[in-house]
């Protein structure tokens, strides 16, 4: 599944001790696994290879750069949301025709930049609604170029693992409903600068079960073969990301699992030259990445115990937002246990509940509740696991913590590929402003 296991006690990736990096890089520490990025993408490749799918990796979901170049260099394309992404794929080395583009408020300037790369216009933009197509044709229009477009359609379909993060359903702000992609595709087929002869799928993310899928490529196939039948091109179908994740140990079906539904389905539509894409984020990254974390206080209070820790939701946000699960355990542990699955709680001797808690001023930061660990001790380090995806890429500085270190393992060698922030960081831009009547501003460094 990954490569993060005890070994003597230890939790090690890829054979690397995990405590030897809190000790030199320090917590909180985001470390990446590159092994498991590797397996992950080649799966999800290997499962769709009988319609060569291309996988377009969900910036998104972790967007350092380092990252996206082990990626790119695995084969995976990018799919970017903004000028933000946009400038991290070409700073991962990302071609044009590397990137595909998404979101429902692509700025005039975002679109600029997208159509002017390097290189050429990106692989592909796609559209959320007619005014967005138009300001894009608009622009390539009027930089005399041609680009790609995929319209995203909303089928309608309940699917996501929590009710934010469910995309596919009429009443959300995301693409169009069914009859009027029908429309916009006749309307805008054979435009000159930017034909919309694709089709885009997003319908959530941590989707547990291929169905939701199947339902919504039934739908695009009907619709794919009316508009064919009417002289209409259609040559690229996009599934958007969704795959899910083991927040605990079993909860997502396999890559294969998703494509054995799949395949069969895009198989004539593959065999017809159409390009089948798919977006996939989570699935990728999530369990190749952990969250070290120290205690810096063990408090009791309440009838209850709190491991108060150095990271807390402004590191990771998603229990505080999404209500997620994550499994933690403390990095060092006596053989006894060594956890053999990722669960809510485990079945051991000598387990205490706790409550595992982040130093921000909000009741809702926590990582954990009523959670039974071993006993652990102020300054001992544990590991919150399945950090890889929506963890850095949704940390903030709330309550002025500087962002957190980003370690990966190759080999079994540790690579900073981000520096923790310093205080300077922290208040550089508001530093280049003096304020008024002070004559030197003495702030960090
Ligand atoms: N494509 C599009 C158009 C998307 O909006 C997304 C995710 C993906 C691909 C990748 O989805 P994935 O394969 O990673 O599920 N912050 C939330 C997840 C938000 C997902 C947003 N869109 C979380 O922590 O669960």
């Amino acid at each position: 599944m990954d490569h993060f296991s005890y070994i003597d006690g230890e939790l090690c990736c890829q054979g690397l001790p995990l405590s030897e990096i809190a000790s030199s890089v320090g917590t909180p520490t985001f470390v990446y696994s590159r092994s498991t990025i590797e397996d992950h993408l080649r799966k999800i490749q290997s499962a769709f290879s009988d319609i060569n799918a291309e996988i377009f990796f969900s910036v998104k979901s972790c967007s350092n750069i380092h990252i996206l170049r082990t990626l790119l260099e695995a084969g995976a394309g990018l799919d970017v949301v903004s000028m933000g992404e946009l400038h991290r794929a070409h700073l991962a080395g990302a071609r044009p025709d590397q990137i595909v583009f998404a979101g429902v408020g692509k700025t005039d300037a975002e679109i600029r930049a997208a159509l002017t790369s390097d290189g050429g216009p990106i692989s592909m933009f796609n559209v959320e609604s007619e005014p967005e197509y138009e300001a894009l044709a608009l622009a390539a229009r009027s930089l005399n170029t041609r680009a790609h477009a995929a319209l995203r359609v909303n089928p309608d379909i309940k699917a996501g693992g929590h009710s934010y993060i469910s995309t596919g359903q009429s009443g959300t702000k995301f693409g169009v409903d069914l009859p009027h992609a029908k429309t916009l595709l006749r309307k805008f087929n054979k435009e000159k600068h930017l034909p919309l002869t694709a089709i885009h799928l997003h319908l959530g993310s941590s989707i547990t079960s291929p169905e939701p899928y199947v339902q919504a490529v039934k739908a695009v196939l009907d619709m794919i073969a009316e508009l064919r039948a009417e002289g209409l091109t259609i040559d690229t179908l996009d599934l958007g990301g969704g795959f899910a994740a083991d927040y605990h140990t079993g909860d997502a079906p396999s890559p294969d699992e998703y494509a054995r539904a799949l395949v069969p389905l895009l198989k004539p539509l593959h065999q017809s030259g159409t390009r089948i894409l798919l977006e996939p984020g989570r699935m990728i990254v999530a369990n190749a990445g952990v969250l070290l974390t120290r205690v810096t206080y063990v408090k009791h209070a309440a009838n209850k115990k709190f491991l108060i820790c150095d990271a807390g939701m402004n590191a990771l946000i998603r229990p505080a937002l999404y209500d997620a699960f994550h499994f933690i355990w403390p990095t060092s542990v006596s053989p006894q246990h060594e956890p053999n699955r990722r669960a809510d709680n485990l079945d051991m001797p000598g387990l205490e509940p706790c409550d595992i808690v982040g130093p921000l001023c909000e009741t809702g930061d926590f990582f954990a509740l009523n959670r039974k660990l071993p006993v652990v001790a102020r300054g001992e380090t544990l590991a919150i696991f399945t950090a890889g995806a929506y963890g850095m890429s949704m940390a903030s500085r709330y309550n002025s913590h500087p962002l957190p270190a980003e370690v990966l393992v190759e080999g079994s060698a540790p690579r900073l590929i981000r520096k923790r922030e310093s205080l300077h960081d922290l208040t550089q831009h508001e530093l280049e402003i003096p304020v008024p009547g002070t004559p030197t501003l003495r702030v960090g460094k």
